[in-house]
């Protein structure tokens, strides 16, 4: 009998932008989302046949990221609230059970911030159930300051400095230039709404 092999784990270069081609891997993994109890915290829209194919068609400001492992899609990123006319925008993030646990989340966030980053955000912010224990160790890793709540969750915010990898424990990423903690408290006085 042949001894089980454990698929490849994805690394950077398997995560890019979602695209109308990735429709019916987007939604595949929106099935699967849709029936994950672990997802009852992530639930940033609806996870349906609709919304894949909205989002993998999705033309504008926000950016929507694929983790791909072949053919199929085992991460999932967003950025969003720019097409809304926030200037901050807010992240989110999914891996699928398969994957977790072996250290691609921080991959997927980075690149998330390097998006962020390139399309002019001074920083980055999200929510998250104080009780999600890997993802509220995974965001302070990365370096972000919670700072307020909404809505039951917690609100952390993230300084970004153009062109950097902030966080991420690896020794080639630069840190932020700026103060995270005054960024953090700084209020939104630029054009654009704020939350
Ligand atoms: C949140 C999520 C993306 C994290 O991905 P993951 O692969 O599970 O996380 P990782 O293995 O990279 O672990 C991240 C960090 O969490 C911490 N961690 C891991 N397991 C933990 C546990 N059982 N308890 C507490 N902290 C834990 C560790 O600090 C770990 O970093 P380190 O081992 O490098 O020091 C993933 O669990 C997920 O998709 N969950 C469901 C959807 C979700 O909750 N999304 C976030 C909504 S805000």
């Amino acid at each position: 009998m042949q001894a089980q092999t454990e698929p490849p784990t994805p690394t950077s270069s398997d995560i890019r932008r979602l695209a109308a081609a990735d429709r019916k891997a987007l939604a595949a993994l929106f099935e699967r989302i849709a029936a994950d109890p672990a997802a009852r915290q992530f639930h940033p829209h609806p996870f349906t046949l609709e919304q894949a194919v909205r989002i993998a068609g999705y033309q504008g400001r926000d950016v929507y990221l694929g983790l791909f492992a072949g053919d199929e899609i085992v991460g999932y990123g967003m950025l969003r609230g720019w097409d809304e006319g926030f200037e901050v925008p807010s992240l989110g993030i999914y891996l699928h059970a398969s994957i977790r646990g072996r250290h691609v989340a921080g991959d997927l966030m980075q690149a998330l911030h390097r998006a962020a980053a390139r399309n002019g955000a001074g920083r980055v912010r999200l929510k998250v159930y104080a009780d999600n224990q890997v993802a509220v160790a995974l965001y302070r890793k990365l370096g972000y300051d919670f700072t307020a709540e909404e809505g039951g969750q917690l609100v952390g915010f993230l300084a970004l400095a153009p062109g950097t990898q902030p966080g991420g424990g690896h020794p080639t990423d630069a840190q932020p230039a700026d103060d995270r903690s005054a960024a953090s408290t700084r209020s939104f006085k630029q054009p654009g709404k704020s939350r």
